[in-house]
C-alpha cells in the first residue's frame, strides 16, 4: 500500500492546531474537508453555501434527493435552525454530544441551503462528540453538512486511509485522527410530535431511547420512506456478500464474531461494541482478499448489534 500511504501524506493532516485553522478557512471559502466523528469520517461543508454543498453531492456519486445530516457544537447553535420540543430537546440533551440524530422542523428562517434536505422541511441534527470535529465546528462557526466521507453506497471509512481509497483523486483535505472509536453511524430518530421513530439503528440503541423516553416509539419504517437513501443497497463491497454464515466456502473471505473464528474475527470475546468499531474496516479487508465473495458470522441483534446487522443487511443486497 506504499504507492497510496505517499498520497495520504499529500492529502490528509495530523490533528493539530495548525490543521484544525486551515481546514476552516477553507470550509469558509466553500471548499470540503473530510473529519472524523466518533461514528465514521464525514466530508463536510458550509451548510448555507449551495455550491459547496452541490459539491459533497458531486464528490460522492451521491443521489440528490438523499439529504444530509448537519452538525452543530451544541443545543442552542441547533435551535437556530431546527426547532426541539420537549421530546427533541430530551433526547439531546441526554445524548448530545454523541452519536444520535435528531429529524426535526426546520425553522422557518432557517439559512441551510435546500438541497441539505433535499427540498424536506425537516432537517436532521447531530452534535458530534470527537474532539476534532467539535474543535473544527468551533473554529468555523458553520453549520457542517457532513455525509459519511466515502463514493456512495460504498463502505463508510473509519479510517483518513479509507477515506483516500472510496474518493481517490476526488479526496480533499483529510484531518487525520486515527480510527474513529464507535465505527458505525449514527442512530436516527425522527421527532414525530410527542413520539419518535427511529429511521436508522444506530450506537445509542432502541433500549436507550425506551429508557430514557419511557416511549415504545413508532414502528421502525417499512415501505413509506421520506429518507429513499435508507433502502437502498448501501454499505456494499464490491462482492456478494452472504451473512449469517457459521461456515465459509473455499472461495470466501470469512469475518467471523466470537466462537466462528473466520479469517479476522469483530470480536472474539463476542463484544457488540469492539465488533461495531471494527465491521467496516473488517469489510475493507475483505474487500481487499483474494476471495471472490466474502461471508459474514451470525451476529446477535441486541443492542447495537442491531445496527450491525443493519449495516450487513443491506452490505449483502444487491442493488
Ligand atoms: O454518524 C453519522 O451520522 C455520519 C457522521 C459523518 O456524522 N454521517 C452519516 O451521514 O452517516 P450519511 O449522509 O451517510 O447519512 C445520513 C442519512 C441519510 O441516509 C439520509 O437519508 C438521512 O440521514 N437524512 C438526512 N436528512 C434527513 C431528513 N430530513 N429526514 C430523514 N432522513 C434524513
Ligand atoms: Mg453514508
Amino acid at each position: 500500500m506504499s504507492g497510496s500511504n505517499d498520497h495520504i501524506d499529500g492529502n490528509a493532516r495530523r490533528y493539530g492546531k495548525q490543521a484544525i485553522v486551515a481546514a476552516a478557512e477553507r470550509l469558509q471559502s466553500g471548499g470540503l474537508v473530510a473529519v472524523p466523528t466518533e461514528t465514521v469520517y464525514g466530508l463536510a461543508a458550509d451548510s448555507t453555501n449551495a455550491s459547496a454543498i452541490a459539491d459533497i453531492y458531486r464528490t460522492k456519486g451521491r443521489p440528490d434527493f438523499n439529504p444530509l445530516i448537519v452538525h452543530v457544537p451544541d443545543i442552542d447553535t441547533a435551535r437556530k435552525i431546527g426547532m426541539f420540543n420537549d421530546l427533541a430537546a430530551t433526547l439531546a440533551k441526554k445524548f448530545w454530544p454523541g452519536p444520535l440524530t435528531l429529524v426535526v422542523p426546520k425553522t422557518s428562517d432557517c439559512p441551510v441551503t435546500p438541497a441539505v434536505t433535499a427540498g424536506l422541511d425537516t432537517i436532521a441534527l447531530r452534535c458530534p462528540a470527537h474532539p476534532l470535529m467539535q474543535e473544527l465546528l468551533e473554529a468555523s462557526g458553520l453549520f457542517l453538512a457532513a455525509p459519511s466521507a466515502n463514493k456512495s453506497g460504498e463502505i463508510s471509512p473509519t479510517t483518513a486511509e479509507h477515506v483516500e481509497r472510496s474518493l481517490g483523486s476526488a479526496a480533499p483535505l483529510i484531518l487525520d485522527g486515527g480510527r474513529c472509536e464507535t465505527g458505525v453511524e449514527s442512530t436516527i430518530v425522527a421527532i414525530r410530535d410527542n413520539d419518535y421513530q427511529i429511521l436508522r439503528p444506530g450506537p445509542i440503541t432502541k433500549e436507550d431511547l425506551q429508557r430514557i423516553t419511557g416511549k415504545l416509539g413508532i414502528a421502525e419504517q417499512s415501505s413509506t420512506i421520506e429518507a429513499p437513501g435508507q433502502l437502498m443497497s448501501h454499505y456494499a463491497p464490491s462482492k456478494p456478500v452472504r451473512i449469517n454464515a457459521k461456515q465459509s466456502e473455499s472461495d470466501e473471505y470469512h469475518i467471523g464474531f466470537g466462537d466462528t473464528e473466520g479469517d479476522k474475527n469483530l470480536s472474539a470475546s463476542g463484544d457488540l461494541a469492539e465488533a461495531a468499531t471494527n465491521l467496516f474496516a473488517a469489510l475493507h479487508i475483505a474487500d481487499a482478499a483474494t476471495q471472490a465473495q466474502i461471508a459474514v458470522a451470525p451476529i446477535p441483534k441486541s443492542g447495537i448489534g442491531a445496527a450491525i446487522n443493519d449495516r450487513l443487511k443491506r452490505a449483502s443486497q444487491q442493488e
